[in-house]
């Protein structure tokens, strides 16, 4: 995890350094750190805490450098400390460097670095590399010499004081960009790090290593041969970096719903026609025998739902696993395998490694990501973009809504495809799709109300979050946001398997979130209701408008609109997401950075 940056240019280095580090503060934010490559050689400022503690520390102080590089971090090896924070540099301070990832053997290295006479000034993994780089030569044969020694993952920005106005970037298995300006190039782990400075971009893959000064850049692979890139135009647009008036990413995002639901859909859903078409899939001939999906936290709660879909519409069975489960295990996985991989950055770590391994069997991989030219994009056979937009909050909540309509449009169009949707089931949800942005608009209204609530709950310590069929995979995710930023203790169940245990929790100070959701399963819910209130336990029922009967039963009740069942966890999604963040803030929480947590999680 951890955000690395680095500019040169003809401009002062600090301040967009600082700028940068900030858009990157998602990634991380135990401790942060600057390097300058000044006339007297190398200052390094760093700090323990956010990065705001570092402008503290750099303020009243002058630098010149034209040439830098930053980092905030996310520790692995080593306490949260000023020592421990980013840059490191070799003992005579030739070199500072900024390190995103894990270097796996750096206890070896270190020994061996010791015995040779080198000081340690950190506990990290990163400060051997520093040392490693140590010496005389070439800076680029330095690297190409050190890069066999290290394993793990590494995405590297490094300033050598003896080759100044030039920057390194060696990428492996962490994400590194390069942004092409005028006169001016960064290097970022992500790209909202430079977006206001330039949308060219050039994605380098893992093995790759970048030179850059402020005129032009090259890249070379780990045998030092020159490679050839192409530059890409980044879609986004610099305003949606900023929070617009919102008090939090996060408010800001749950807001974009609807327009998030518009994008994903633009082009995609032709009701004149009656079809559901995805450009990106022409030659995607759906003859498999099994679908495994493979992600993380939300984006893996976005594929259970996405496995109600499947199953529902193309009668395919589908597995779902943990990344970071399936990636450790000796799947079955074979040639008939799609293995559908679910990612909002398309860089976490354990998505990859699980997509990688699915590689090596035969299977095929149709990714659902978010951004463009990501780790995952690069790995999969197809790529369906989510069109959710820059998304800063590190709990995810616009990316989920994207990822459920991508999932939800895409069993219905394999379906057709394979004869198992009728041209009347695939009308009835297309009819049902252009009004699901008013009613997204309509829940947003009542934020309200979902406020109020909020300030009756705040200080309950314990949540279950009850629901069935497709309201299963949503209460795993309500309760996955509240406790991601509340710090609230919440559990996701399916409702049914109360009876079953967790039942033996509820008394009047734990809260029930009860998703009533619609069919058979409805008066089975109102079941469950039923059995909680005879407990004394409170509950908080989300049914459809007008549900007297939940009204009746339960203490506190949110509504929304009436939709057709497949499209009712896309407005049901949209509570629960304003309930954590209403709770998290009545707590004081630190909603878009909360603690412990970091948006993109790149070490497995
Ligand atoms: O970028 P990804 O979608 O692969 O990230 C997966 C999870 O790390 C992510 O969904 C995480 O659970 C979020 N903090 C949830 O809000």
């Amino acid at each position: 995890m951890c955000g690395i940056i680095g500019y040169v240019g003809k401009r002062k280095a600090l301040p967009i350094l600082l700028q940068g580090l900030k858009r990157l503060e998602y990634r991380g934010y135990d401790s942060a750190g600057v390097a300058l490559l000044e006339r007297g050689g190398i200052c390094v400022v760093r700090r323990a805490g956010k990065i705001a503690l570092l402008e503290e520390e750099l303020s009243g102080k002058t630098f010149e450098a034209f040439c830098g590089i930053g980092h905030t971090r996310w520790a692995t090896h080593g306490i949260p400390a000023d020592h421990n924070a980013h840059p490191h540099t070799d003992c005579r301070k030739t070199l500072a460097l900024v390190h995103n990832g894990i270097i796996e053997n750096y206890r070896a290295l270190r020994e061996k670095l010791l015995s040779e006479g080198h000081r340690f000034f950190s506990e990290t993994d990163s400060e051997v590399i520093a040392h490693l780089l140590e010496g005389s030569g070439p800076p680029l044969k330095r690297i190409l010499h050190v890069l066999p020694l290290l394993e793990g993952s590494y995405a590297l920005c490094i300033l050598f004081a003896d080759e100044p106005g030039v920057l390194y970037g060696v990428r492996r298995f962490s994400p590194l960009i390069l942004g092409v300006g005028e006169g001016e190039h960064f290097l970022a782990s992500d790209v909202p790090a430079f977006l206001e400075h330039t949308r060219h971009a050039v994605f380098l893959e893992d093995g790759e290593i970048v030179r850059v000064s402020h005129d032009g850049w090259e890249v070379f692979s780990e045998e030092g041969e020159r490679q050839e890139k192409t530059v890409t135009v980044v879609p986004w647009d610099p305003v949606s970096a900023e929070r617009g008036g919102f008090k939090h990413f996060m408010l800001k995002e749950i807001h974009e719903e609807p327009r998030v639901f518009e994008d994903t859909i633009a082009g995609r859903v032709n009701l004149a026609r009656g079809e559901v078409t995805f450009e990106e899939l022409e030659d995607f001939s759906g003859e498999y025998n099994r679908v495994v999906v493979v992600a993380c936290g939300t984006a893996c709660h976005a594929g259970m739902l996405g496995k109600m879909y499947l199953e529902d519409f193309v009668r395919i069975p589908v597995d779902v696993e943990y990344a970071s489960e399936f990636r450790y295990r000796d799947p079955l996985v074979g040639e008939k395998t799609l293995v559908v991989a679910i990612s909002q950055s398309g860089e976490t770590a354990d998505t990859l490694r699980a997509v990688e391994l699915a590689r090596k069997k035969g299977a095929q991989v149709l990714a659902v990501c978010n951004v463009l030219g990501s780790s995952l994009t690069r790995l999969a056979h197809w790529t369906v973009y989510t069109r959710a937009g820059l998304e800063i909050g590190v709990a995810s909540t616009k990316a989920f809504l994207a990822q459920m309509t991508v999932l939800l449009l895409f069993a219905l169009f394999w379906g057709r495809k394979r004869g198992t949707v009728s041209p009347e089931t695939l009308a009835s949800v297309l009819f049902e799709i252009p009004t699901i942005p008013r009613k997204l608009h309509a829940l947003l209204a009542k934020e309200n109300d979902v406020h109020a609530l909020a300030k009756e709950f705040y200080l309950f310590k314990d949540f279950l979050y009850l629901g069935r069929g497709l309201y299963y995979p949503l209460a795993l995710e309500g309760a996955l946001k509240l406790k991601e930023i509340s710090y609230i203790h919440a559990e996701g169940l399916a409702a049914g398997e109360m009876k079953h245990g967790p039942i033996a929790l509820i008394e009047p100070d734990v809260a029930s979130f009860v998703l009533v959701g619609q069919g058979e399963r409805r008066l089975k819910v109102l079941g469950n209701i039923e059995e909680i209130k005879a407990r004394r336990g409170k509950v908080i029922a989300l049914c459809d408008e007008g549900d007297v009967e939940v009204l009746e039963k339960a203490d506190y009740t949110l509504e929304i609109p009436k939709t057709l069942e497949p499209c009712s966890p896309l407005l049901a999604i949209v509570p629960l997401q304003l309930f954590a963040y209403y709770v998290a803030l009545e707590k004081g929480c630190d909603v878009d950075q909360p603690r412990n947590l970091a948006k993109s999680v790149t070490v497995e």
